[in-house]
């Protein structure tokens, strides 16, 4: 059986990664084959080109440098722990993935879109998600989540308008493609925004003959 491909996107702090592990310790107790993963990173030169990236010590990194290093941590990934892992009929949860270069380097920092479609093309040689999770929350309760306790990372550290920019980037998005980018509202408690992942997520593993 081939796998099911999931992905987890939306702007900072918007719980992603919380939601990604319960995610997929609900989907292991259902008996299900789960990878848990997420990018920049979840390779060991991921985690590497990651450090680069989110370092404040990378200030004056250009938008296309930007773009480049993120695409080859998805490069990496994919050929390396993605593909494998759905070749073996697991569902992989990955929390960002292509879209997040289309809505940050692209609406972001303003890098042509169709330029990383194509080469969003060439990193994950044509790979795209059967379902994506967008997490939508209002940028000021996202970038106080985020940066809580801390100055931020260098991608957390850019301005309020950077970061809005990215957020209608994905709404965008998920009107372009409405079947496979499913918004969930950041509303309530973490448990009510996992229900509501866990039925789109639901929808889909039924479809494609699983028993839950
Ligand atoms: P996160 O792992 O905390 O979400 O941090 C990753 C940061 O990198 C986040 O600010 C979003 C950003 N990012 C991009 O700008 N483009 C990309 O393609 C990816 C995968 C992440």
């Amino acid at each position: 059986m081939k796998g099911i491909f999931i992905t987890l996107e939306g702007p900072e702090g918007s719980g992603k990664s919380t939601q990604a592990e319960r995610l997929s310790d609900y989907l292991l107790r259902k008996g299900i084959d789960v990878l848990c993963t997420h990018e920049p990173g979840g390779t060991r030169i991921g985690e590497r080109l990651r450090k680069i990236l989110l370092s404040p010590r990378s200030k004056g990194m250009t938008p296309l440098t930007e773009l480049l290093l993120y695409l080859a941590s998805r490069a990496q990934h994919v050929e390396e722990v993605v593909k494998p892992s759905l070749a073996r009929g697991k569902v992989a949860v990955s929390t960002r993935f292509s879209d997040s270069s289309l809505a940050y380097q692209g609406y972001g920092r303003g890098l042509n879109k169709q330029l990383i479609r194509k080469m969003n093309q060439v990193a994950t040689a044509g790979l795209k998600p059967d379902l994506t999770i967008l997490l939508d929350i209002d940028i000021p309760q996202g970038l106080k989540r985020a940066r809580a306790g801390s100055k931020g990372d260098r991608l957390e550290r850019e301005k309020r308008e950077f970061h809005q920019r990215v957020r209608q980037g994905y709404l965008k998005l998920a009107k372009q493609e409405p079947k496979r980018i499913k918004i969930v509202k950041v509303k309530g408690s973490i448990a009510e925004v996992q229900k509501r992942i866990r039925q789109q997520v639901e929808e889909l593993l039924k479809k494609a003959g699983y028993r839950l």
